[in-house]
């Protein structure tokens, strides 16, 4: 059977969607996630357009070895340059060039003509090629590009060695029956594009990435770049999880496979929300809290007779396992170990022990520990941003006839005890007053949401915020079953990962 190739650009398409921000150590979880998951492209980043994205790349190279590592690249010697800096030592190393085919974008942005931006595609490509073999050509918002000059292009850049050719809907305009005739005419039209694999990048502004992706490989492409959870750029790209498991669960229709390991789907889609910060919407096909869940008795009642009645995906094969109570505060470290390593987390001796303290701790409190319990606490010990500031007491007071009052202690840079109280509209506000207080960093606070984990009153309760500051964007996470904790401890983790970007700035300087 004919194999779809998964290009996977969460790394670098992905962290364009506004707010994503992840660091180095961030970028480099997800890439060996990816790995995991079977991925074949893991399109790492933009070296040129920053010198963190530099330096992931040129991690990701360096320790992932199984996928194609890929860097994207502006169609100009310099960007190709450092993209080519970036990757050198990846095991399988790919440049990715784009450049502009539609008229509004060489109107109006480049102010170049079709000759001149044929001739520079074309340069470019040769310019890659003569660093790596593996070279892939986007021309981009092909969508909107007249169909003839956009044949030339390809046909051009093939014979200047690309060996993917890459068809984006830059800006998700195109439906999936136009979409499809796009790639049927490309291949009927590029005398040369049997030479090449023929890709698809589809964005979802008007909600059709997935379904413009299908119809694309339905048409012959067989290559699809996509990203975990959708997310990207706006409205984001086509979600990797839906175009795998239609293909999967619709093997019948398309009679084609992918490398992809579907059991690895839902860690993977966990880890990139929990990093990036953006939530998976509870309808959200494959991933969402609902997505296997059957409220109305008629469904439940033919999911007892037959449970193909209602279900066309087992759960288990996107990774998600039944919510089992697992484990008391009976349950000893041996046993807590042994779920981690079924729910697919290997942690080192100290994350362990750590982890099992607060599931001790936890367990004091909550009856009923759940496996999204557990995930939550490891998730809150694997946090990836090394702390400046630790919060290690905090205290409110506050209710409908006293002034919301907060006393936090934090364990400073050098070990020091720092406290301070602040008063406040409300106990959030409160706490984070008496947070500014002692670390000093002026920022805005932009979203703040809080969820609970599981059902029941005594459940964990999530907090995800977003503060500005220097015109950036930090995401911070904190969870506790008090949500007063969770809060700050979600500000502590925005705060230490401001600190320890300015950290790497002022190395570098
Ligand atoms: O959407 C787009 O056109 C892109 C290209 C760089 C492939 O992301
Ligand atoms: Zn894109």
């Amino acid at each position: 059977m004919d194999k779809v190739i998964i290009f996977d650009t969460t790394l670098r398409d992905g962290e364009q969607a506004a707010g994503a921000n992840l660091n180095v150590r961030e970028k480099l979880r997800i890439a060996k996630q990816l790995d995991e998951l079977g991925v074949d492209v893991i399109e790492a980043g933009f070296p040129v357009s920053s010198p963190s994205d530099f330096e992931s790349v040129c991690l990701i190279s360096k320790e992932i070895r199984r996928p194609v590592i890929c860097a994207l690249s502006h169609a100009n010697a310099h960007a190709i340059d450092r993209a080519w800096e970036a990757i050198r030592e990846a095991a399988h190393p790919r440049i990715h060039v784009f450049m502009s085919a539609s008229d509004v974008h060489l109107l109006y942005q480049l102010n170049k003509s079709r000759e001149e931006t044929l001739e520079i595609s074309r340069e470019m490509v040769s310019r890659a090629k003569n660093y790596v073999d593996d070279v892939e050509f986007s021309p981009m918002d092909a969508s909107r590009a007249e169909p003839a000059y956009l044949y030339n292009v390809l046909e051009s850049v093939i014979d200047a060695g690309a060996t993917t050719v890459n068809i984006p809907d830059t800006v998700g305009y195109a439906t999936p029956y136009e979409f499809g005739e796009l790639v049927q005419g490309i291949l009927a039209n590029v005398p040369n594009i049997h030479k090449v694999v023929v890709s698809v990048h589809c964005h979802n502004d008007l909600g059709l990435a997935v379904a413009n992706s299908l119809e694309a490989i339905r048409a012959g492409a067989r290559q699809v770049e996509c990203t975990i959870n959708g997310i990207g750029e706006r409205a984001g790209n086509a979600s990797l999880e839906e175009i795998v498991m239609a293909v999967k669960t619709r093997q019948d229709f398309f009679n084609l496979i992918t490398n992809v390991d579907t059991t690895q789907i839902y860690k993977t889609s966990r880890l990139v929300s929990e990093l990036s910060g953006f939530a998976v919407q509870s309808n959200k096909a494959i991933v969402g809290a609902n997505a296997f869940r059957h409220q109305s008795g008629i469904h439940q009642d033919g999911l007892i007779k037959k449970v193909t009645t209602y279900e066309i995906m087992d759960p288990k094969s996107v990774g998600i396992l039944a919510n089992t109570l697992v484990l008391s505060k009976l349950s000893g470290k041996h046993a807590f170990k042994e779920r981690l390593a079924e729910l697919g987390y290997s942690l080192d001796e100290e994350s362990l022990r750590r982890s099992f303290q607060s599931f001790k701790e936890l367990a004091d409190k909550k009856k009923e520990i759940t496996d999204r319990d557990i995930e939550s606490l490891v998730t809150e010990e694997l946090r990836t941003v090394t702390e400046t500031y630790h919060l290690d007491h905090v205290e409110i007071s506050c209710g409908n006839h006293s002034l919301p009052t907060a006393s936090v202690r934090l364990i400073g840079p050098d070990g020091q005890s720092l406290a301070d109280a602040a008063l406040g509209t409300g106990p959030v506000d409160a706490v984070y007053k008496a947070i500014n207080r002692i670390v000093g960093i002026r920022n805005k606070l932009t979203e703040f949401t809080i969820k609970s984990v599981t059902g029941g009153i005594d459940a964990i309760g999530e907090v995800l915020i977003r503060v500005e500051s220097d015109d950036e964007t930090y995401t911070g996470r904190g969870a506790s079953t008090d949500i007063i904790v969770a809060s700050a401890k979600a500000y502590m983790n925005a705060l230490n990962r401001f600190l320890a970007k300015k950290a790497i700035e002022e190395e570098k300087t």
